[in-house]
């Protein structure tokens, strides 16, 4: 090491210096006594020879008051240094000359960033300064402090090295903010302790991070050191991590839509939901967050029970249809099978119907009185025509057609003829020929039958028999009870008290007059039907005419077959048939 006077335009700062900034009282004082006794020897500056100049290791505040005091050179210990010596120099040499702690800390924190591959540990560091190892880590933190903020918080430099020790203990993105806090309020090391202690407390973790900013609560916990905002607020923060995971993640349910009656499948998120509420209505407090939490449990299980009560009634509605199709199909069943067959030919050959196959034969056949003679109606004379089938010569032989009805009638099974005198007698005698048993002649008086004005050398007509005969003795049915409780409790008689048809029942053509004066009333039929017949019974009509056998028997729940040689009653029947409702089997 030798001493030399060197230029000043020679001489160049280290650029590590760890000085913030040059001491201005420091530097003035000592251009002041260099202006007046000079630059002594013993004040000189220690350089290293580097690319052609001299740079400093120790003496930076000598060297500027130097310039100040007009100095064209200044003495110098020149050494030769490597850039690990020269920085160290900066350090050591400097420890008189009273380097803040702030500085110390900088130096020490470079010195570890740019030499810690050639072993400057801080623990080796704090060795060669001679400093305690927690010393150095105390100012290596407090100038990691400054450093991270000095370009962040105006007047930074108001904050002491201690300070700047207390908020290192807090976490890094809470320095800018402890580091304004302790400036602006003038914070003691004590009361920023606290700050720090009282902010640390608040963590908040990243399921709720988007409900609650971190930053925000840890700035008011330390604002608000008197009402222990952070124990608070820890508090609350446990209470809403614990509500948040008692809720499950998702939750499948249905959601109605009253429009169009529908559940429309929907996932909720309920931990999202969760903390948009929590977010919504600001909560700050443990039972708001468990307010929030039930919230959404009791939406949930409302949820459940507006499916549930809305799958029911969707059941129900689809047992209701059900049931409704199922009625209909029983019924279009039932009006198939109770829809009657007619044939519209002579019942001489009934080959359609087999054998002993029918119940009950209701029997109208033509009287043949369409002879020429007169009758009155309303109270004028007119010639007897019920039509061509009524002519004498049309009116097929009785035992022609009952053979066909023995055939056809089940042993047991009942038969009854209506007719007059002018052809009741041969068709009794037609019917013991053919076998079968004559029960009752049963007379249907009509109360409201016409009198007879042609003649007054006889008895008004104002019966039609019936006979009521069966295949065999007895008949297979025979509903006496329902008779008898249509006779007022009593047996029913032979004699049936029948008003003829009405004028309302009455068929009328195009022309108003009756399609078939022999139109029979319904009354009778429903008489005869219910007392020989059950539902399900099969009816035959071998003379159908207007089909009121075939029409009664539908609605009664009886399936039939009539046979109707008159293809003009055709239309007749079938318009009749389909205003009838089918009854129950
Ligand atoms: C007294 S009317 C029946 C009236 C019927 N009871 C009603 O209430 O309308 C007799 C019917 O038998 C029909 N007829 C006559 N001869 C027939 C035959 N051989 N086969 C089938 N029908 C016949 C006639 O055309 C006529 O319509």
């Amino acid at each position: 090491m030798k001493l030399e006077s060197i230029p000043l335009d020679k001489i160049q700062p280290h650029p590590d210096n760890p000085r913030l900034f040059l001491r201005e009282d420091v530097v003035e004082a000592l251009a002041r006594q260099i202006e007046e006794q000079g630059f002594a020897d013993y004040h000189a500056l220690l350089v290293r020879p580097l690319n052609g100049f001299y740079q400093v290791a120790a003496g930076h505040h000598r060297l500027e008051a130097a310039k100040r005091a007009g100095l064209e050179k200044v003495p110098c210990w020149v050494k030769e240094m490597t850039d690990e010596e020269a920085f160290m120099e900066l350090v050591l040499s400097n420890q008189q000359s009273e380097l803040t702690p702030l500085e110390r800390g900088k130096h020490a924190w470079e010195a570890v960033q740019k030499y810690n591959r050639n072993g400057i540990t801080t623990s080796e560091y704090a060795k060669r300064v001679g400093v305690a190892h927690n010393t150095i880590s105390v100012l290596i933190a407090a100038y990691e402090v400054y450093r991270e903020c000095v370009t962040r918080v105006t007047h930074l430099d108001f904050l002491q090295a201690t300070h700047l020790r207390v908020i290192s203990g807090a976490e890094r993105q809470d320095w800018p903010w402890l580091c304004e806090m302790a400036v602006t309020n003038e914070l003691s090391t004590r009361v920023l302790e606290e700050a720090v202690a009282e902010a640390k407390k608040i963590t908040v973790p990243p399921e709720l991070s988007e409900w609650l900013d971190q930053t925000e609560l840890r700035k008011q916990a330390a604002a608000d050191l008197q009402r222990k905002t952070g124990d608070r607020w820890a508090g609350v923060i446990a209470k809403a991590l614990e509500c948040w995971k008692q809720l499950p993640e998702k939750a499948e349910t249905w959601k109605i839509d009253e429009k169009t009656d529908s559940a429309v499948k929907e996932t909720l998120l309920l931990r999202r939901i969760f903390i948009q509420k929590l977010k919504e209505k600001e909560i700050s407090t443990q039972s708001g967050c468990e307010k929030v939490k039930l919230e959404i449990i009791n939406d949930l299980e409302a949820r459940a029970r507006a499916y549930a009560a809305w799958q029911a009634r969707k059941v129900s509605e689809a047992e209701a249809e059900r049931q409704r199709l199922e009625e209909e199909r029983r019924r279009l069943e039932r009006a198939a099978l109770l829809e009657p067959k007619v044939y519209y030919k002579s019942c001489l050959d009934m080959s359609e119907v087999s054998d002993e196959s029918i119940d009950l034969i209701f029997a109208d056949p033509p009287y043949g009185i369409s002879d020429g003679g007169v009758t009155v109606k309303s109270g004028k004379l007119v010639s007897v025509d019920k039509g061509e089938w009524d002519r004498p010569e049309n009116v097929p032989d009785p035992e022609s057609w009952l053979k066909e009805c023995y055939r056809v009638l089940k042993p047991g099974g009942s038969i009854y003829i209506s007719g007059t005198m002018h052809n009741i007698f041969d068709v009794a005698a037609a019917l013991r020929r053919t076998g079968f048993t004559i029960q009752n002649d049963i007379i249907w008086h009509k109360k409201n039958a016409p009198p007879l004005m042609a003649r007054q050398d006889m008895y008004a007509p104002s019966h039609e028999t019936i006979i009521f005969a069966t295949k065999g003795a007895r008949p297979n049915f025979f509903d006496y009870e329902g008779l008898k409780e249509a006779n007022s409790g009593r047996q029913m008689t032979d004699v049936w008290e029948i008003p003829a048809r009405s004028g309302s029942e009455t068929i009328k053509g195009p022309d108003g007059m009756p399609v078939n004066p022999a139109q029979k009333p319904e009354a009778l039929l429903e008489r005869i039907i219910s007392a020989s017949s059950r539902p399900g019974d099969i009816v035959l009509d071998p003379f159908a005419g207007t089909g009121t056998t075939l029409a009664v028997a539908k609605r009664m729940g009886r399936p039939s077959i009539g046979y109707e040689i008159d293809q003009r009653m055709r239309s007749v029947i079938e318009a009749r048939l389909d205003s009838v409702e089918a009854g129950a089997v």
